[in-house]
């Protein structure tokens, strides 16, 4: 089977495919388009992120396609030693171990550590917005960017200064991994994540050398490793910056615009989180289930697996479709519906599962649940735009809206008499 995943339907209607994938007896399926196998299942895409043995994480941040050679001849160049997110054993448990210790990773350190941050990110952004009474804005450059990557640099200690490049980093990168560009703009951004990546061994380096260990992520990280190679070297040090500089913002901001999406898609939504503030966490679960900021993540098979009637080779790419999961029948009841109070919300898998379960769920959270709520406070009548066609970046993995119109009206109630609601996103045409 194809996926098509950089044409047609998946950029605009990506359930409708994983709805297709589930629907088939098999349920694992080869995509030759993309020399994948796609994995649908709630309980076959549980057990590979799961399974750390069978499912390896070696190829995981490698182009999901053939480089063409110039661009390969770049990023041979590029030396980041693997943690995290690109590591097996045994770097990955003691790089883990170092992340655990100097990033908080649970909702008690999240809001103990970082909340001061992120409510004085919101507030800033927020109050920008507010100023443009009747404006049209498009909120993901606005916002839904902005917030997560000006949270991010907070937390690592990396000047505000930078924050373009960094973003354009960022957004190369994803495009050159999981997207589909044509080969000279493979070159250009092989060059650019070559360059990022020598900007995060400069920021760590100039640490090192200065003597400045200060009291942000990469200060902390520097103080944990103590000097020791064997706990964590300098290089892994920059190689956590480098990936927790993209892994901290492009999924947030994702989040922050599938949440807004829906919940400005249907007055109902958005009146409940202004009258509400207390409805916004189950909300903000219910849309990582239903819209998941990465809907699809790769391993390699280190072993022959079989799963169900088919068998996966040793050596093998898959794509586990984490948003086909997430609406899998069954574990999900009715799970094409957005539904804002499930009780089986908790078995979502966009933050993963098992070892490599994402660190930063717990601030993922605390943004879009602070942002959602000074939000509805500040801006009530906030609306989207007619004109707002929902269409996303074309990406195997992350999931991200173009853009998000919408028109600012802080006078205006949320409050809408339920003739008035529009329909929900999930029923409209994109
Ligand atoms: C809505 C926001 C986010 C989503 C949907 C998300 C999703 C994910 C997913 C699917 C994984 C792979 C898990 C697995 O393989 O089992 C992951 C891993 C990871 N995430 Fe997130 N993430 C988000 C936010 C963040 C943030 C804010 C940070 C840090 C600032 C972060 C840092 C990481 C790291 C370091 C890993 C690798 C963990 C490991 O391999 O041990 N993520 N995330």
């Amino acid at each position: 089977m194809r996926l098509n995943p950089f044409t047609g339907a998946y950029l605009t209607d990506p359930a409708s495919i994983w709805q297709r994938i589930l629907d088939d007896p098999d349920g694992v399926h080869y995509a030759e388009d993309l020399g994948l196998w796609l994995i649908s299942r709630h309980a076959d895409v549980r057990r590979a992120l799961a399974d750390a043995t069978t499912f390896a994480n070696a190829l995981t941040l490698a182009p999901v396609y053939e480089v063409c050679p110039a661009a390969m001849n770049v990023l041979m160049r590029l030396d980041a030693p693997p943690t995290t997110a690109a590591a097996d054993p045994p770097a990955h448990p003691r790089t883990r171990r170092a992340l655990r210790a100097t990033f908080a990773n649970t909702a008690e350190r999240v809001e103990a550590e970082y909340g001061a941050i992120v409510r004085r990110r919101v507030d800033q952004l927020v109050a920008r917005l507010a100023a443009r009474q009747g404006d049209r804005v498009d909120l993901v450059p606005e916002l839904t960017t902005e917030l997560p990557l000006l949270v991010v640099l907070d937390i690592l200690g990396v000047p505000d200064a930078d924050i373009a490049r960094i973003r354009s980093w960022a957004d190369g990168q994803i495009a050159l991994l999981w997207g589909h560009p044509d080969e000279a703009e493979q070159v250009r951004l092989a060059q650019g994540l070559l360059d990022f990546w020598h900007y995060c061994e400069e920021l760590v380096r100039q640490r090192v050398d200065g003597g400045h260990r200060g009291d942000d992520f990469i200060g902390r990280t520097l103080a944990y490793r103590d000097d020791d190679d064997a706990v964590l070297t300098v290089s892994e040090v920059a190689s956590l910056a480098f990936n927790l500089l993209v892994a901290g913002h492009e999924t947030t901001a994702g989040l922050l615009a599938h949440a807004l999406d829906q919940a400005l898609s249907s007055p109902r939504h958005w009146s409940a989180i202004a009258a509400d503030p207390g409805a916004v966490p189950a909300f903000v679960a219910e849309t990582l289930r239903f819209a998941p900021a990465i809907d699809g993540w790769l391993r390699v098979t280190s072993q022959d697996v079989t799963l169900g009637t088919v068998t996966i080779p040793a050596g093998a790419r898959c794509l586990l479709l984490i948003g086909a999961a997430n609406r899998d029948p069954a574990v999900f009841t009715d799970p094409q519906k957005f539904h804002p109070h499930r009780a089986d919300v908790g078995n979502h898998l966009s933050f993963g599962h098992g070892p490599h379960f994402c660190i930063g769920a717990a601030l993922a959270r605390l943004e879009a649940e602070i942002a959602l709520t000074r939000l509805a406070e500040s801006i009530p009548g906030l609306k989207l735009a007619s004109e707002q066609r929902r269409s996303y970046k074309p990406n195997v993995a992350f999931r991200s809206h173009h853009t998000l119109l919408a028109t600012i009206d802080v006078t205006a109630s949320a409050d809408v008499p339920a003739t008035q609601a529009g329909a929900p996103a999930e029923a409209r045409v994109a």
